[in-house]
């Protein structure tokens, strides 16, 4: 099955007719609490495992996408135009071809990221939800948040997520076409939940995401326990969110991810996010946890942290990193 059928399936008796000349969105960025990592189908973005993440209320990508004459789309992240030959150009425009209504109908395409890009901080993830919630309106489309979850997936497996803020479950469902493969929210407020980054480096990573899984699954000995530690990690996670226990998500989440990193090491050729002062950072929660700080943390695929506390915590935290950048959730 391709990408232009399940889009089929979802559009039914829609035909994509554009009503307004330009349309913008804003998708928070999210940050799994339990990862997605490997896919069972690499075309639909199908993960071999349910996931669940908070957003971040205010960092994430702004879309604006405005119907050009130029014959040509163009694209500019940050102000900055992309290259036509660049695989961000190509990627973005495959996508925006699923939806095209005719040949010559052409955008310019403004995306304003508040974090760094490709730095293992969901710019993929914010920005695939923003572009399909732009294209929604653009083009007149009736799609339902679930069916918009489907669609951003098609983008970038963590798009699913994105198209909420809270907690969000994507479920992996089992069909061979994905209908079943959305997210939803978990409509659970906690307001006293922090997340605080700690940028360690906004290069952009070596390996992509993409590459990283299908290595992982096609050689870490240790992918086989992933499936079972996830299965494992959300039903803590689940509970911990029901009954605001900070220390078991927070626990969980951390296991989770260095769940994650253990087994993508153990690939070969190895895949190693961390840099030196990834584990530095890690030994600072660690010992200001020995200390009695509830202080834990979250890591994607890049060298930068996520550390998770409560609202109680900040002046300690700060004290412990200094650097840290309190996001807001929700
Ligand atoms: O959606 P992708 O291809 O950017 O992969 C996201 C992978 C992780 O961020 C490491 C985990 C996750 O669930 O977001």
């Amino acid at each position: 099955m391709k990408k232009t059928d399940v889009v089929a399936q979802l559009l039914k008796n829609q035909f994509p007719e554009p009503v307004v000349n330009q349309a913008q969105y804003f998708a928070p960025t999210n940050i799994a609490l339990c990862k997605y990592w490997g896919k069972r189908n690499t075309e639909l973005n199908l993960p071999v495992n349910s996931s669940l993440s908070i957003s971040l209320a205010d960092k994430g990508a702004t879309i604006k996408l405005a119907v050009n004459d130029k014959q040509v789309d163009e694209i500019f992240l940050n102000t900055k135009k992309i290259a036509e030959d660049s695989q961000f150009y190509r990627r973005l425009i495959d996508f925006i071809d699923l939806f095209r209504p005719k040949k010559n109908w052409n955008l310019d395409i403004e995306i304003e990221m508040n974090i760094p890009v490709a730095a293992g901080l969901a710019s993929s993830a914010c920005g695939f939800a923003a572009v399909s919630l732009a294209l929604q309106k653009l083009l007149d489309l009736h799609l339902s948040e679930k069916q918009l979850s489907i669609l951003a997936r098609l983008g970038s497996g963590s798009a699913a997520r994105s198209i909420w803020k809270g907690f969000v479950e994507w479920h992996a469902g089992i069909d061979a076409d994905g209908m079943d493969s959305f997210a939803e929210p978990l409509n659970s407020d906690w307001p006293e939940l922090k997340m605080g980054l700690i940028v360690i480096s906004d290069k952009e990573k070596l390996i992509s995401s993409r590459v990283a899984m299908q290595r992982t699954v096609d050689t870490s000995i240790l992918y086989g326990c992933w499936p079972k530690k996830v299965m494992r990690d959300l039903v803590i996670i689940r509970q911990a969110i029901n009954n605001q226990n900070f220390n078991l998500l927070a626990g969980a989440a951390e296991s989770n991810a260095l769940s994650m990193h253990a087994t993508m090491m153990s690939s070969w050729p190895p895949i190693c996010y961390s840099l030196p002062e990834t584990i530095a950072a890690m030994q600072r929660v660690w010992k200001a946890r020995d200390e009695g700080l509830s202080l834990f943390f979250t890591q994607d695929a890049g060298p930068n942290l996520k550390l998770l506390f409560l609202e109680a915590s900040i002046p300690q935290v700060k004290e412990v990193f200094p650097e840290v950048e309190i996001c807001s959730l929700g």
